[in-house]
């Protein structure tokens, strides 16, 4: 599928939903993408070629949308899935990495094993928003001694200059938002 009309596709199954969770913001909705086979397959072998390109030896996947778009991905592409999660859900030994968000401060887990030294990790996630989530995965996976290949999402919220933040983390490795 060629680019243009993957993207059309992608934005055609994207669904705004106005003032949700609270007043003000608008909700990107990817469940319509979820319930289109033809959508999600297209997304899916659009991520599954990056982990070719970037030789990408596991994909990490950011809870909780990450999750359902990165688990295909790793199956096709022949690799691991990891999950990056919330703090307090994984159940063995973990790294933990606190970050900040608009308002508060949030953590993240990996388990402490998952990822080998020197391997070469794509993170997937469904929107780069702020950015935040991104970069403590991002440094989760430097501390567990693996490399980042890149980072690959769906959507990228581009008024919320998530990029900029990602841009010292990502330390030259690609940010692809399909
Ligand atoms: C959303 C989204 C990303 C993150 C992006 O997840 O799925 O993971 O926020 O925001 P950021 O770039 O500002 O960090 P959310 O925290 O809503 O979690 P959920 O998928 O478990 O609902």
């Amino acid at each position: 599928i060629a680019s243009a009309d993957l993207r059309a596709l992608l934005l055609s199954r994207i669904a705004d939903v106005p003032d949700h969770p609270q007043p003000g913001v608008v909700f990107k909705d990817i469940t319509p993408l979820l319930d289109d086979p033809a959508a999600f397959g297209a997304l899916t072998e659009a991520f599954t070629d990056l982990c070719a390109r970037y030789r990408v030896d596991k994909v990490v996947g950011l809870e909780a949308r990450g999750f359902i778009l990165a688990a295909p991905v790793a199956l096709r592409a022949g690799v691991g899935f990891v999950p990056v999660r919330k703090a307090g859900k994984l159940p063995r030994a973990t790294l933990r990495q606190g970050y900040e968000l608009e308002y508060g401060t949030a953590e993240i887990e990996i388990h402490a094993d998952a990822l080998a030294p020197g391997e070469r990790v794509l993170v997937i996630d469904d929107v780069l928003a702020t950015g935040g989530t991104a970069d403590a995965a991002l440094q989760l996976i430097r501390r567990a001694g693996a490399e980042v290949a890149g980072v690959a999402v769906l959507l990228e919220l581009g008024f919320l200059a998530g990029r900029e933040r990602l841009e010292p983390g990502l330390k030259g490795a690609p940010l692809e938002a399909l």
